[in-house]
């Protein structure tokens, strides 16, 4: 959606607020001997008690069998993205773990993504998850009108080069605010100045992913999980933000 009044701009803030807030509980909870079931559980009970509804429950994605069973989506290791909680999937020390979630309060719709390790991990995945995190803000600070969504996936993939990680080129991010998916598609590379052009108010959903191997994905045997192929874990950070001339404003903080 591109935002054209107060009370829009208002909107967003107060669903991106409460996801916001729902990414940061269920991340203190994501403890060994905890299962991702629980993790879910967690936030489509705190989304719903905020007076929101989850936008991923039953949401139908292109070429998917099944609509999508549950409020988060939680991946582990080398999951990439969209997985599926379940009761079986208990964490363990030194899993990484990608909590999605995105909620729909009064018909504006927040996106948002945090990576955490659990316990203490790996000194490789704890670069892996700084670098994605770093490339998220640096994805956001080339987000400005005037822009493209070119220089945006040029920023990020800078930082996956610095940093030694792997773009996965299959996902990226997407416009947000009415719908879960809107355009524009914004890939995590690209060339300065190419793609589409950035307007002030555009609300975008920005969401690199990265992987310390090769980057090429499968999807699992669910219809959901992507893993990647060479079993290398994978990291995922999205913020929901409001294109702006100077910058841009983070809602899901
Ligand atoms: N943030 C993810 C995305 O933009 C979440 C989608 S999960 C789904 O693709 F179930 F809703 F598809
Ligand atoms: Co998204």
């Amino acid at each position: 959606m591109i935002i054209k009044t107060d009370t829009e701009r208002e909107g967003m803030r107060r669903a991106g607020r409460l996801l916001g807030e729902v990414l940061r509980d269920v991340a203190a909870h994501a403890t060994a001997g905890t299962s991702t079931l629980e993790l879910n559980d967690r936030a489509e009970a705190l989304i719903r008690a905020g007076g929101a509804s989850p936008v991923f429950l039953n949401y139908v994605a292109e070429g998917a069998r099944t609509p999508y069973p549950a409020t988060l989506c939680t991946s582990v290791n080398d999951e990439v993205v969209h997985g599926i909680p379940l009761s079986k999937m208990v964490l363990k020390d030194g899993d990484i773990i990608s909590l999605d979630c995105g909620l729909s309060l009064d018909g504006f719709v927040s996106d948002s993504a945090v990576s955490v390790v659990v316990g203490k991990g790996s000194e490789a995945d704890a670069a892996l998850l700084e670098g994605t995190r770093k490339a998220l803000a640096a994805g956001i600070a080339a987000a400005r009108a005037g822009n493209t969504t070119g220089d945006i996936g040029h920023a990020i993939e800078e930082v996956a080069k610095r940093y030694k990680l792997t773009v996965v080129r299959d996902l990226g991010g997407h416009g947000t605010g009415k719908l879960l998916h809107e355009a524009p598609y914004i890939a995590n590379f690209g060339a300065k100045g190419s793609g589409e052009r950035l307007v002030d108010g555009m609300v975008l959903a920005l969401e690199p992913i990265f992987t310390h191997g090769s980057g090429a994905i499968k999807l699992g045997g669910d219809g959901w999980t992507y893993l990647t192929r060479d079993h290398s874990h994978a990291a995922h950070f999205e913020h929901t933000i409001i294109v702006g001339a100077h910058g841009s404003e983070i809602v899901t903080k």
